[in-house]
């Protein structure tokens, strides 16, 4: 866990609580975390899941891993420190969403199991549901698809620490969702996401 740095700092609370904000939208905010290697799929389903939200009159938002990067986070590389803190503050602003009401569609690579397992924490600490979606699929599945071109380049030497070729990816063990997106269709993706939206009472 980060240290807390700032000292003589206080929560200040408002008169309008996430209760009301959920009435004003007809809705409850949740996380939807996406993991998996990269060209699993977790993108993919994010767009398809957000369309589906919208045309259904859901608001959500999607927090990707390379838009984030080029914002944000734009002074974080991929060491191991580096991708931590990219997390920690992706979790961060996904709970800044869920407080407003909105849906946060999560998408990033997110290859420790810690620092998955702390923005939940993060999350169930507040009341908040964190949804973990394991969008799962074999390397040389992921590595076959490579849309950015960047296995290649990995396996050439061009790219280091790239997940799953010279960096770990450790998978959830206990997540609530799983996707095999080269076996299933995005259709039935989407699906089964608003179907645990709807168990939940999100939706
Ligand atoms: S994470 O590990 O910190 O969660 P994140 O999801 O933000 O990663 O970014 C991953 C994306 O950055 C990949 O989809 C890929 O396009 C790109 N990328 C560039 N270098 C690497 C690398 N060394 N390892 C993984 N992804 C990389």
């Amino acid at each position: 866990m980060t240290e807390q740095k700032a000292t003589n700092v206080h929560w200040h609370e408002g008169d309008i609580s996430r209760e009301h904000r959920g009435r004003l939208l007809g809705q409850k905010g949740a996380t939807l975390w996406f993991t998996g290697l990269s060209g699993s799929g977790k993108s993919t389903v994010a767009v398809a899941l957000e369309g589906a939200l919208y045309e259904a009159g859901r608001l959500s938002y999607r927090l990707d891993g390379d838009n984030v990067r080029l914002g944000i986070n734009k002074n974080l590389g991929f060491s191991a420190e580096d991708r931590t803190e990219n997390i920690r503050r992706i979790g961060e602003i996904a709970k800044l969403f869920v407080d407003t009401g909105v849906i946060a569609l999560s998408s990033f690579v997110s290859p420790y199991r810690e620092d998955r397992d702390t923005v939940r924490q993060l999350h169930e600490e507040a009341g908040m549901d964190f949804i973990e979606v394991f969008v799962d699929v074999p390397l040389d599945v992921a590595e076959s698809r490579d849309p950015k071109g960047l296995y290649k380049k990995a396996r050439a030497g061009e790219i280091k620490n790239f997940t799953g070729i010279d960096d770990p990816y450790e998978p959830p063990l206990n997540a609530e969702v799983i996707l095999n997106s080269h076996e299933m269709s995005l259709q039935e993706e989407v699906d089964t996401l608003l179907n645990v939206l709807r168990e939940r009472g999100i939706i």
